[in-house]
């Protein structure tokens, strides 16, 4: 059951794709994604160096036999980023999945193609979906407002931008931001998508690293417990709601420039955060969805119990005469 071109394209079980996620998909992750039938994307930048990535993705091989992606986020950064660098290293180490994100991959395009990468490219507008077909991509990821990490300037949810985006590309399309169990799968399939991706899903799982209290954490924060941050600079982050949330938030009010915030939003510091454990200190990207977590299962269990849930919704759906909505938690009556 749920056979798509994203299943048959990319040589997976399920349509169920792990986003690339800083800090976070790392070997133990991607492969336990992908040995559950699914899609584990590494992130290249979470390694210091192309080197560093290339190890990462021995590591990864050594885990598991079934296919991962890598992530190149082609976003703003404080330094300069040897994306050459890293894009070589993906090829030289045969990996053949590459998610892009930010802006477009159209420089580095050439190169995947001639070397039979295949190019799922994150995006948040139906615009740049097309743009993502007519440069070759083979897939687009179709990341709503919901979404953890940058949802755009645009703030349209996952509700609306998918099907527009299905109906808008001949690729096919995944749904990524605000999908975490079976009913968001059938949902996500419904409007057209081909998979979903999730990035704060699979963060709650054993396999992801993180300090218990971040775990913890994410199980009892609601969906009203993230804010959006560097608005002012036209390169949204969604995060947990947090002191270090609130001060840049005070500090964009006060229209601080970038430099004065570096400290707050660098990347060391929300890796500092992941290891310690002090929730209150460093941004951590985190999605709406997170409402909808509610435990830290293996990622096998996460992605088995999704299937199952989606396979009763959807023939829940199929052979109804009155329909009633399959409850994942007790409710009384
Ligand atoms: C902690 C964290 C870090 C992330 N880092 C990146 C990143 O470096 N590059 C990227 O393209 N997306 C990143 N994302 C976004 C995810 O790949 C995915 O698109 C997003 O989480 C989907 O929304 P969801 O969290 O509602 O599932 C990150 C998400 C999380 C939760």
């Amino acid at each position: 059951m749920f056979r798509t071109r994203i299943t048959e394209f990319f040589g997976i079980k399920y349509p169920i794709i792990q986003g690339g996620m800083m800090w976070i998909s790392r070997a133990e992750l991607v492969a336990a994604v992908s040995n559950a039938g699914g899609l584990g994307i590494l992130t290249a930048f979470t390694f210091p160096d192309p080197k560093e990535l290339a190890a990462e993705i021995k590591k990864t091989r050594a885990l598991t036999d079934k296919p991962f992606g890598v992530n190149i986020t082609l976003l703003p950064t404080f330094r300069p980023v040897d994306i050459d660098g890293y894009i070589d290293t993906v090829i030289d180490s045969g990996v053949k999945i590459v998610e892009t994100a930010g802006r477009s991959p159209e420089p580095y395009m050439n190169r995947l193609k001639a070397s039979e990468v295949k190019v799922i490219h994150k995006c948040t507008a139906v615009r740049f979906a097309r743009t993502a077909q007519r440069i070759g991509c083979d897939a687009v990821s179709i990341d709503g407002f919901e979404c953890a990490g940058h949802p755009g300037e645009e703030d349209v949810t996952s509700l609306v931008l998918i099907p527009l985006s299905a109906d808008a590309v001949g690729i096919p399309v995944i749904a990524s931001g605000g999908f975490g169990d079976g009913r968001g799968l059938v949902a996500a399939l419904a409007l057209g998508a081909e998979a979903v991706n999730m990035g704060t899903r699979f963060m709650a799982t054993k396999e992801a690293p993180g300090h218990p209290k971040v775990k913890e954490l994410l199980i009892t924060a609601s969906e009203r417990d993230t804010v959006l941050l560097l608005r002012s600079f036209r390169n949204t982050m969604r995060a947990l709601r947090n002191p270090t949330a609130e001060n840049v938030l005070e500090l964009e009010k006060q229209g601080g420039d970038i430099d004065q915030l570096e400290t707050l939003i660098s990347g060391r510091a929300g890796l500092g955060l992941l290891e310690s454990g002090d929730v209150n200190n460093g941004l951590l990207s985190v999605g709406q969805v997170v409402g909808l977590v509610h435990d830290i299962p293996t990622v096998k269990e996460l992605i088995d119990r999704i299937v199952k849930e989606a396979e009763e919704v959807a023939s829940n759906l199929a052979g109804a005469s009155i329909f009633r909505p399959r409850r994942l938690t007790d409710v009384s009556e």
